[in-house]
This record gives structure tokens, sequence and C-alpha cells, in this order.
């Protein structure tokens, strides 16, 4: 799209994030980024390349990018909502089915040589029937695991968030609650916040302490919002049941992390939106939001709207 559209393009593609230095420099050379949740868009980032004139995020979540700098900079920011939200959500309740279920503990046990037999006793599942789901961040994709959870298991449904959300409540019966009451009444708690300061490490020890000893923790959104280190003590004392990550803190997490090893986790390399689809329409809304703001001065998706006021 971007060369059809005229573009120069020049694209990064070694197997790993770049630095800040290849991406400073990289970036001194054009008018334009698209970039993912790995470039840290920082002051010391957009200081150094204050000439671009838009920064265009592959992906719905833009914590990577500081928004009050680019914006000060008159540097439009766009991102691709709507689309991985179906996505995200089927990743959040695969990882609650492989967690009540202990999926990828019992799968390492065949590739370990340890199915001997068929024991009636041991690794034993929790069902999902009629349990309660607390939804910390009712946006699009929290509505959509609420809805999951609903429907497959007429699950009760408790949410936490900034504002009330009147389609959860309308559609889903969804009861607005505390954030304390969230972490006391709920069987399972799934995150899908944006990271911000409000939310970063507010899943760590004094939180899963106020959780059921059988509730499972679930977060398909940011990493930084649970502290990993107080999440671990937490399974190991049974203070929590299990856990469900497609993001870590940090990321990539470490092979060595006991999370890996324990019963009733299961843990993915935040693959949350990587469907061919959801893929598909993030490169085509990032693209987009490039060739519309050239072309046209406007931007489909635009996350700094004052970026654009005039002077
Ligand atoms: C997002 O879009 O924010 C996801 O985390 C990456 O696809």
């Amino acid at each position: 799209m971007l060369r059809e559209a005229g573009f120069h393009v020049t694209e990064w593609t070694e197997v790993r994030p770049m630095t800040a230095d290849e991406l400073i420099q990289l970036a001194k050379e054009h008018d334009a980024l698209l970039c993912t949740l790995t470039d840290k868009i920082d002051a010391a980032f957009l200081n150094a390349c204050s000439h671009l004139k838009m920064i265009s995020q592959f992906g719905v979540g833009y914590d990577n990018i500081d928004i009050a700098e680019a914006t000060k900079r008159k540097i439009a920011v766009g991102n691709t909502p709507g689309v991985l939200t179906d996505a995200t959500a089927d990743t959040a309740f695969a990882l609650l089915l492989a967690v009540a279920r202990k999926t990828f503990f019992n799968h390492k046990r065949i590739l370990k040589g340890e199915w001997k037999t068929f024991d009636p006793n041991k690794h034993l599942g929790m069902e999902l029937k009629n349990k309660t789901i607390g939804i910390f961040g009712m946006g699009r994709i929290g509505i959509e695991m609420a809805k999951r959870c609903a429907g497959a298991y007429g699950m009760k449904v408790l949410y936490y968030n900034r504002r009330r959300n009147s389609v959860a409540e309308n559609e889903l019966n969804a009861r607005y609650v505390s954030f304390d009451e969230l972490l006391r009444s709920s069987d399972i708690v799934s995150a899908h916040s944006v990271l911000s300061d409000e939310t970063r490490g507010i899943f760590n020890g004094e939180a899963f302490l106020k959780m059921k000893p059988t509730a499972i923790f679930i977060n398909t959104a940011r990493g930084g919002i649970h502290n990993e280190p107080d999440l671990i003590a937490a399974l190991q004392a049974g203070t929590i049941w299990g856990a469900g990550l497609d993001v870590t803190n940090p990321e990539p997490m470490d092979p060595a992390n006991p999370l890996l090893q324990m019963e009733n986790v299961a843990v993915l390399p935040h693959i949350g939106s990587a469907t061919i689809e959801a893929r598909s329409a993030m490169a085509r809304l990032a693209a987009g939001n490039l060739v519309s703001f050239f072309k046209s001065g406007t931007v489909p998706h635009l996350v700094n709207p004052t970026a654009l006021d005039k002077p």
C-alpha cells in the first residue's frame, strides 16, 4: 500500500527489535515511522527525531510511545483499533481453558515421556460453568471476552472500568463493581485495560491476596499491569489457583522463568492479535493512516488530535 502510494519504504527485517540508536539513525532519514510495541518512542527518541511528521503504530496499544512528547512536537500518532478485538479475546478465552484444564502442562508431560497410565487422581483441572468472570477494563476486547464466557459457560459478569459501559450492562447484565470487589468476587479476573500510570503493577501481591484461592488470573493486555515476582509468589503460595498470560513483564520472558514450569499456568509469547485476518487488517490500517495523512492531512485512527491543530 505504501509503495503503491509513492512512499519510499525502508524495512527492518531482522528478528530482533532495533536498538535505540539504530531506530534514531534510520528515522532520521525518513519523514514518518511505522512502528510496533517493541519500539521505544520516548522523549530521547523524539528529541533526536523531531523532524518526523507522523508515527503510525502497528497495534491498538501505544504505551511504547510518549504521546505528550509527540504532541508537543506536532507529530501525529495513529493506531489500529477494532480489527484485533476478536483475535485477542479468543486468546484470553483460550488461555482460560488452557489454565483451567492444565493443557500446557499436560502437553509437556507427553513430550517428557511422563504419560505412563490413566491416573484418576492426578493433574485435575476445574470446570468453568456458572463461574463469575471479572473483567478489568471493559473496552472492546473486554466485552468480547465477557461474551465468550457468558455464552459458553453462563458466567456472571462483573467489571471494573474507568467509566460505566452501558453495552456490557444491557447486553450481558454485567455489574459495575469496585476494584476490590472485582478481586474478591470473581472466579476469573481477566485484564484488558491499557497500561498507564493508573494500571501499572496494579495486580500486585496485595491484589492477589484479595482474590479467591481458587481464582484464575488472565492477562492479554500488557505485562506491566501485573507485578511478575508477586504473581509467581502468589501462585507458589496458593494465594491464587492459576494464571494465563499472553503478555509478560519483561518481554520476551526468560525461558528459566518459574511460571513456565507451573502446572496451573499457561504462557504465550504476545500472540493476541496473531491471526491472518487481524494482522492483515492492522497492516492496512497502519499503512492507511500514513497514506491518508500525507495525501489529505487527516488520520482515520488518530491518537493525538491536538497534534494537528494549527499553531
Ligand atoms: C496491540 O495491538 O496493542 C497488541 O498488543 C499487539 O498486537
